[in-house]
């Protein structure tokens, strides 16, 4: 018996070094030690052999079996790293090709668009600044002169969430004005910034969504007039709508915290049921801006008598409508990715005042 399993030993030893990959060894495994192995069927016959050198050579099998388990795995590591350096030398990657951007999926028209504002207003000197989505009545409303039962309260169509412990209400913002007060409240002017964000109002229908977009302006310091709000305006309006005689007229208007307040339109023409931005006689409302009223600024803790400035506030989703001859505002919020494909920018060229704006 013990001459047979030095036997059996050298010739396993041997299959197991000559395996040439790792499906080879898996044989000589099998071979081995599967159920009808080699050595399998050695240990069967121990129960033939005489019970006095039984005992000797089941420990001899044992230790057989060990040796042999113990080559194998020695041997499937360097086949292993055999294997792994064979791919590694085949399959390459070449990095200096050119990226595919089909593979990267498409930009939102409303994430272009909020890059394209971040480009125009960051070129003029302003920082981007944000606040919660939920916000409380002060910063809503209180601290932007809504009188306690100001008819404006109504216009806007609140979501109203539960008080605060002191009875303060809580709403979902309906309007990013609410960052002009957190900004006022924090930072010492001078003050330059736009706030891009979510917005929230009880309304849906083509033009309307529950949750849509408006970005904010605010510049105040000691000497910034109604001079420089209707520069900035312009200059970003011909800047964005990318029509350089974009004709912009500024209407007077009212919003309780911008005092005189003004709305502005653009030229367009509507000629044959079609919209085209431009100088065609006709003019379409895009955003609401005025003088930061006195008592908002006195809100906020700051000196009427020594600080002056002016906000504009205007939905993102609207203005992208226009840019970009969207029709419908629903598809917007819907995930769709037939429409994403349609509309969507390609990520990899992001705008710039130098680059272009888009497309
Ligand atoms: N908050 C206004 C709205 O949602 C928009 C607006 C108008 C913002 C005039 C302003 C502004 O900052 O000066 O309808």
């Amino acid at each position: 018996m013990l001459d047979q399993m030095e036997a059996t030993r050298g010739e396993l030893m041997k299959l197991v070094d000559s395996a040439a990959d790792l499906a080879a060894l898996e044989s000589v495994r099998v071979a081995a030690l599967g159920k009808k192995g080699r050595v399998t069927q050695l240990m069967q016959g121990l129960k033939d052999i005489a019970p006095e050198t039984r005992r000797e050579a089941g420990q001899a099998l044992n230790r057989l079996k060990d040796e042999i388990e113990a080559a194998l795995t020695k041997r499937k590591e360097s086949l292993g790293e055999a294997a792994l350096d064979a791919r590694l030398k085949t399959e390459t990657a070449d990095l200096t090709l050119p990226v595919r951007p089909g593979g990267l999926g498409r930009l939102h028209p409303i994430s272009q668009t909020i890059e394209e504002l971040v480009q125009i207003f960051g070129a003029m000197g302003f920082s981007v600044a944000e606040g919660p989505d939920i916000d409380d009545d002060f910063h809503n409303f209180g601290a932007l002169n809504f009188g306690e039962d100001h008819p404006a309260r109504q216009m806007h169509d609140t979501f109203y969430l539960p008080p605060k412990p002191d009875g303060m209400p809580m709403v979902l913002r309906t309007h990013t004005s609410t960052v002009q007060i957190r900004t006022m409240m924090k930072v010492k002017p001078p003050i330059r910034i736009i706030v891009p964000g979510r917005t929230f109002r009880s309304d849906s229908d083509a033009t309307h969504s529950p949750m849509f977009h408006q970005v904010e302006g605010l510049v105040i310091d000691e000497t910034t007039h109604m001079g420089h709000l209707k520069g900035c305006l312009i200059d970003f309006c011909r800047a964005f709508f990318q029509v350089d005689d974009l004709p912009v007229r500024f209407r007077p208007s009212y919003f309780p915290f911008t005092e005189p307040s003004v709305e502005v339109d653009i030229g367009c023409s509507r000629k044959g049921g079609e919209l085209k931005l431009g100088s065609g006689g006709d003019w379409l409302e895009i955003l609401g801006c005025g003088m930061v009223h006195p008592n908002v600024i006195r809100n906020c803790g700051l000196d009427p008598t020594r600080y002056q400035g002016f906000a504009f506030g205007m939905g993102i989703d609207r203005i992208a409508m226009l840019k970009y001859a969207i029709p419908d505002l629903r598809p917007f919020f819907d995930a769709d990715l037939r429409w994403l494909k349609h509309y969507g920018f390609v990520p990899l060229d992001p705008p710039s005042l130098a680059g272009g704006l888009s497309r």
